[in-house]
């Protein structure tokens, strides 16, 4: 098994910390993409200091593309996990778009993707996330989760970051 975690900016990214010392107690092999966004979240550093691993972020890295390395991303896992994954992620995986290093991998991905929603339940419950969601499904990608509970913003309802177990319960 190697997963190709990806991290997008939603405030319940620090939970991918979690997940990155599962994957390490579990001796699960695995690489990092994280959107520019989530680096407002947490920082380049403490992800590499904790996994371990080089942080894939740059779409227009020198030394990677020397070997095409977003193909290489793309291709050279068993799995791909978006976690967490925001509605910005979510609705342009649905329409194809390829603007950062995290879509054009899994658009060029050679299989399904398990997705992990986190946001605030308005967002959620939005006709046009719900939208994009039927559809990515409709084309054989995976959701895990939301949760029902209480959101970072205080409010309570459908838009709860799973926990990290569940992603790996899924995955087996
Ligand atoms: C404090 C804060 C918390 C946020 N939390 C979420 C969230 O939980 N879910 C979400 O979809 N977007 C959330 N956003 C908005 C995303 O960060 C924003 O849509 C961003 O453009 C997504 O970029 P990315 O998908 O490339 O990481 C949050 C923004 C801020 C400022």
């Amino acid at each position: 098994m190697k997963i190709l975690l990806v991290i997008t900016s939603s405030v319940g990214c620090y939970k991918a910390l979690d997940l990155i010392r599962e994957f390490q107690k579990k001796s699960i092999d695995f690489e990092i993409i994280a959107t520019k966004n989530t680096f407002e979240f947490i920082s380049p550093l403490l992800l590499e200091s904790i996994s371990r691993k080089k942080i894939y972020s740059e779409l227009f890295d020198l030394d990677m593309e020397k070997n095409i390395g977003h193909i290489q991303l793309a291709r050279d896992n068993t799995h791909i996990v978006v976690y967490p994954a925001t509605a910005n992620i979510i609705s342009k995986f649905a329409h194809g778009f390829c603007d950062d290093l995290a879509l054009t991998c899994m658009i060029a991905a050679n299989k399904p993707i398990n997705l992990a929603p986190a946001m605030n339940k308005e967002m959620w419950a939005n006709p046009l996330i719900q939208n994009n969601v039927q559809k990515l499904k409709d084309l054989g990608h995976h959701f895990i989760g939301p949760d029902n509970g209480s959101l970072a913003c205080g409010e309570y309802g459908s838009g709860r970051l799973v926990d990290p177990h569940e992603i790996l319960n899924q995955i087996k």
